[in-house]
């Protein structure tokens, strides 16, 4: 049976895929340009055959091997300045792995609309809303309580310091081809 494939960009020490790693029916993709991060997560994940580590940011990943074929895409708590700097980038690339056949891509984000302190967190948040609703996707957007974030986000290295920020709610985004 083919394995579904999931993608984790920017996961960190790699926190955010170790609920899955046991689970035999998904293939693991976790991407980490930075060096110390990209060392904890190979640490962490050692050992589970469906997990793979790679020190790319997703945008300088060809994965032309996967291209339409990722059932699963995560953003888990992605840098502000990223989500500003990199969005044309980071989603044409996101489109080109989405499998058309239920394929999602789902952010979370500490930052909302609503009561987020920082406008420029907020502008960078709107400018990456932007562009992934720019015709080629579409996308739905909710505020959630930290209890309603996936457990594995919940589990992620940032998950576990946002809890302390007692500024929920948290932005949830799902993004899919129409
Ligand atoms: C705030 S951390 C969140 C880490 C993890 N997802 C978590 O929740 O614990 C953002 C991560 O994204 C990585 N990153 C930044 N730009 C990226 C890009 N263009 N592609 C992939 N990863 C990126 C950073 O190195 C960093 O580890």
């Amino acid at each position: 049976m083919a394995k579904r494939k999931t993608l984790f960009i920017g996961c960190g020490d790699g926190r955010e895929i170790l609920p899955l790693a046991n689970h035999q029916e998904y293939l693991l993709i976790g991407l980490e340009p930075s060096d110390q991060q990209y060392a904890k997560a190979t640490e962490a994940l050692r050992g589970f055959p469906n997990v793979r580590i790679i020190k790319r940011r997703i945008q300088d990943w060809e994965a032309v091997e996967y291209e339409g074929d990722i059932d699963r895409i995560y953003f888990i708590f992605p840098t502000p300045v990223v989500l500003r700097d990199q969005a044309e980038e980071i989603i044409a690339k996101a489109c080109f792995l989405l499998s058309k056949d239920g394929g999602r891509f789902h952010i979370f984000t500490e930052v909302t609309l609503s009561r987020w302190p920082d406008p420029g967190d907020k502008a960078a948040l709107q400018e990456f809303l932007r562009v992934l609703g720019d015709g080629r996707l579409s996308v739905s957007r909710n505020e959630i309580s930290f209890d309603e974030l996936p457990r594995m986000v919940k589990e992620s290295y940032c998950g576990v310091l946002f809890k302390k920020h007692n500024l929920s709610p948290f932005t949830a985004i799902e993004a899919r081809k129409p």
